[in-house]
């Protein structure tokens, strides 16, 4: 007998589309499966104003094939300069659904992140007030602190204060890697909510570093040891709706990966859901795939669910191609070490 699980349409969290040529290559690839994504604003320059975020807007429905239907949701990159104002007029327009805070330097593209929370304080007290969500890297950039260490170094000296310091914020601390990560969450309110990748739930630090560096494993936050990777498939599958999908899918072309100082990001667009179908599958919750990646993040964003559906159907192995090709270079698709059986119909 054929295995089949409907569910409604799913959507990303946590998407990098860039812009230019990548865009128009890796845009079909969430596209074909996901209805709606929270659009990562780390371009070069960031995407800071209500201004940048509409005319960014329109450059992702401009590279949308013909056909496809897909709603950007768009965020604005925080900076000491952010103009609460602006932030207000964005969301009250319907254009802007979340704030993203980088700490300075924590990642790709990150230069013009926050330094001195106390500078953004004005905004994020506006953004309590009008309840619009911050979506919050959650590593500390100290050099002193360890690469491995940083997020939960980030939990107690950076979110922590900042969360206390402005009740009624609601944050998103995206792309957790750690048991942390989940205990901090999972201590807290409904005003705290968290994002899992895909590859976080199937890479520990060991696939990035045993026999041979594997530059497409490497991504920001960094994979951590098993018991962490143990703790995020726990909490993905719990059917705790304060935790959701952000695949964080983050295109960065081969010469850019495989190279002496490699770029942080794994594109997981592809294949993500077949990925998610089969870590739910060993996981024994394939009834909790729908909650995780269609329905606890829109209730956390406070949006409908989507009304379509997506169909997956277990079979042979799904084939599904190794790179796509952009007019920058190819970009090379997650590779989840396992063979996938779940193929993806509309
Ligand atoms: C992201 C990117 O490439 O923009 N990289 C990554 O490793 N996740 C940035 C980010 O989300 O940290
Ligand atoms: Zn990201």
């Amino acid at each position: 007998m054929t295995q089949t699980l409907t569910i409604r349409r799913p959507d990303d969290w946590h998407l990098h589309l860039r812009d230019g040529a990548v865009l128009e290559a890796v845009l079909p690839e969430t596209a074909r499966h996901f209805a709606r994504a929270i659009i990562m604003p780390n371009l070069v320059p960031p995407v800071v104003t209500g201004a940048q975020a509409a005319a960014y807007r329109d450059r992702i429905l401009a590279a949308l094939p013909e056909g496809m239907a897909f709603e950007p949701l768009m965020t604005l990159y925080l900076t000491e300069d952010t103009d609460p104002a602006d932030v207000a007029a964005a969301h009250a327009s319907g254009l802007v659904k979340a704030l993203k805070l980088y700490p300075a330097g924590a990642t790709t593209n990150s230069a013009s992140g926050v330094t001195d929370f106390d500078k953004v304080r004005p905004v994020l007290e506006k953004m309590a007030e009008i309840g619009l969500p911050l979506c919050v890297h959650g590593e500390v950039t100290d050099h002193d602190i360890d690469i491995f260490d940083r997020e939960a170094v980030f939990i107690d000296r950076v979110l922590d204060p900042i969360r206390r310091a402005t009740p009624g914020l609601r944050v998103v601390m995206e792309h957790i890697t750690t048991s942390d990560g989940v205990d901090y969450v999972k201590s807290n309110n409904a005003d705290l909510g968290a994002t899992i990748t895909t590859h976080h739930l199937i890479i520990n630090r060991n696939h990035i570093l045993v026999g041979g560096i594997k530059p497409h494993y490497y991504c920001l936050p960094v994979a951590k040891r098993e018991s962490h990777r143990l703790a995020l498939r726990a909490a993905a599958t719990s059917g705790d709706a304060r935790f959701f999908l952000g695949t964080d899918s983050a295109p960065h072309t081969d010469p850019n990966k495989e190279s002496a100082c490699g770029c942080a990001g794994c594109f997981t667009a592809t294949n993500t859901m077949s990925c998610l179908a089969e870590v739910f599958e060993e996981e024994g919750a394939l009834d909790r795939l729908e909650g995780f990646a269609a329905l606890n993040g829109p209730a956390f964003y406070r949006l409908p669910a989507n009304e379509a559906t997506i169909t997956l159907t277990r079979g042979d192995a799904v084939t599904y191609p190794d790179k796509i090709e952009t007019g920058d270079g190819p970009v090379t698709v997650f590779d989840p070490g396992f063979p996938l059986h779940w193929s993806v119909s509309a």
